[in-house]
């Protein structure tokens, strides 16, 4: 049996035993291509329980079971995704190397969350014994797929074809079946976000494209007599490390490259307290950044241009171990996202203990910063390209082909809720986004993308 088959058995299986869970009743995706007849009777004794599961994933705060089956059903959409993407990529026989490792690193964690899963208390009670041997199996399965050689995709190209159009055919039957339900995001004042339009401002920035990753932007809260005033810092060392902060009186003089003011941070690169990664902010004249080679929010204070530290949870992921990717690729050193709302600074991370799912905790300000509020979301850090918030609500963004961005994903700090069901699309002018940041005083996305400063207008109802 080749790995595809596998893969796709697996998530045939998953994909009925999820969609049960969501409350569908029925989804027959026929995997006639399968050595063993599908299991259909065993999955049919779901239903009863199923009806649990869905109350569950209606009630308005949702559990840490709902928000882990939540998770999962979202990687196992994703994961089907990629690997019909894998199938594309198909070049005569040599598939991405990349994608592979992508779709394995997926797998692995997907194993993780059925484990977790398994282990939740209340899932024990509303699964049935059924769900529990099916979930083993489909462990058992999960774990000889691991083993399998990558040379043995290459030799099953006609099979995979087969594969690909049971897998398109149950897409079909998936999208008549109806989304869980989920809220619609937002408490802003001035309405909900309903579009992303733009770019506004398109510039390569003074230092032309030697740089590809680095952020810029404006301060939410400026100091008095820096509110028309930009930053711009690129990462001139290895596209992961920055020792100073470029400042511009106005957007014209960055356009132009005139008269930047730095302020220096350090004075090597990299060295202790340094800026590690693209996705910084600007906030109250400090800068908040990822501290170098150290598992802490960096704040550097542009007036006494002193470093204080707060330290993230410990397990936090830093030095490219969850960075934000998309199929292709993944976002060098993209652990820590400094994100500007209306409340303030936050940080989002993640770390191996919370399966790699996305984690936002507030920077409260101070003498000496530190974390208050933490929330954890069934966003998988890797399938996202970046994140930002508006008033209250988490955002994230994927990337969905070379010109097009989409925002995708929201999460509600306030009532918990989550969706993946948001289509917001952006135009992209390069392929790659490093950093993107939401600035809350004047609405606009501010995107680092291949060197180039763009600005995004949000739209609001
Ligand atoms: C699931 O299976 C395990 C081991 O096979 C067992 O210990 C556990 O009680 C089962 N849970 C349910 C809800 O049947
Ligand atoms: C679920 O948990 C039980 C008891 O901890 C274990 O025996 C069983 O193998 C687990 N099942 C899966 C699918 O991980
Ligand atoms: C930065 O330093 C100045 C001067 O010491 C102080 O007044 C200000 O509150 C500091 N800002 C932050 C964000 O800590
Ligand atoms: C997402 O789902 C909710 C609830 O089902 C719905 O109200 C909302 O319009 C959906 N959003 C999109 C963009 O489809």
């Amino acid at each position: 049996m080749s790995l595809l088959e596998y893969m796709w058995r697996t998530v045939g299986v998953l994909f009925i035993l999820l969609m049960q869970s969501a409350g569908a009743t029925e989804c027959s995706c026929e995997l006639t291509n399968a050595e063993n007849p599908f299991p259909k009777d065993k999955l049919m004794g779901i239903e009863t329980s199923a009806v649990d599961c869905n109350q569950k994933m209606q009630s308005a705060k949702m559990s840490e079971e709902g928000a882990l089956r939540l998770g999962l059903r979202q990687r196992l959409l994703q994961l089907q995704e990629d690997m019909s993407a894998l199938e594309r990529e198909d070049d005569g026989g040599l598939y991405g190397a990349v994608s592979l490792r992508i779709i394995e690193l997926e797998l692995a964690e997907i194993l993780q969350l059925i484990n977790k899963l398994n282990r939740t208390h209340d899932t024990h009670q509303s699964l049935s014994t059924k769900v529990n041997a099916t979930m083993l199996q489909v462990q058992t399965e999960l774990k000889q797929l691991e083993k399998f050689d990558h040379m043995q995709i290459v030799q099953k190209l006609e099979e995979n074809k087969r594969l690909k159009r049971s897998v398109a055919q149950c897409q079909e039957e998936l999208r008549a079946t109806p989304p869980p339900p989920t809220p619609t995001p937002g408490s802003c004042p001035q309405g909900n976000p309903v579009r992303v339009e733009g770019p506004r401002t398109y510039t390569v920035t003074q230092y032309g494209t030697s740089y590809t990753y680095g952020s810029w932007g404006r301060d939410p809260r400026p100091a008095a007599g820096k509110e028309n005033w930009y930053w711009l810092i690129p990462l001139t060392s290895s596209n992961v490390y920055a020792n100073y902060v470029r400042q511009y009186t106005s957007l014209s003089s960055l356009i132009a490259g005139a008269g930047p003011k730095d302020v220096s941070i350090a004075s090597g690169n990299p060295t202790t307290n340094t800026i590690q990664g693209p996705n910084v902010v600007m906030y109250g004249d400090a800068l908040y950044y990822g501290c170098y080679n150290n598992p802490s929010v960096c704040r550097f204070n542009l007036t006494s241009r002193a470093i204080t530290t707060a330290p993230l949870p410990q397990d936090s992921a830093i030095n490219n171990k969850f960075p934000f990717c998309h199929l292709g690729a993944c976002y060098v050193y993209t652990d820590l996202d400094f994100i500007t709302d209306e409340s303030g600074v936050w940080v989002a991370y993640t770390s191996a203990e919370n399966y790699g799912n996305v984690m936002i905790s507030e920077v409260e300000p101070g003498d000496v910063p530190r974390l208050g509020r933490t929330i954890k979301t069934s966003l998988h850090k890797r399938t996202a390209t970046n994140t930002f918030m508006m008033c209250g609500v988490l955002y994230a963004t994927r990337y969905v082909d070379k010109d097009t961005e989409e925002i995708f994903y929201s999460f509600d700090t306030k009532s918990g809720m989550e969706s993946y069901n948001l289509s917001m699309r952006f135009k992209k002018m390069h392929t790659n986004i490093q950093s993107l940041n939401y600035n809350p005083s004047d609405h606009k996305l501010y995107v680092y993308s291949d060197a180039y400063a763009i600005t995004y207008d949000v739209i609001f109802e």
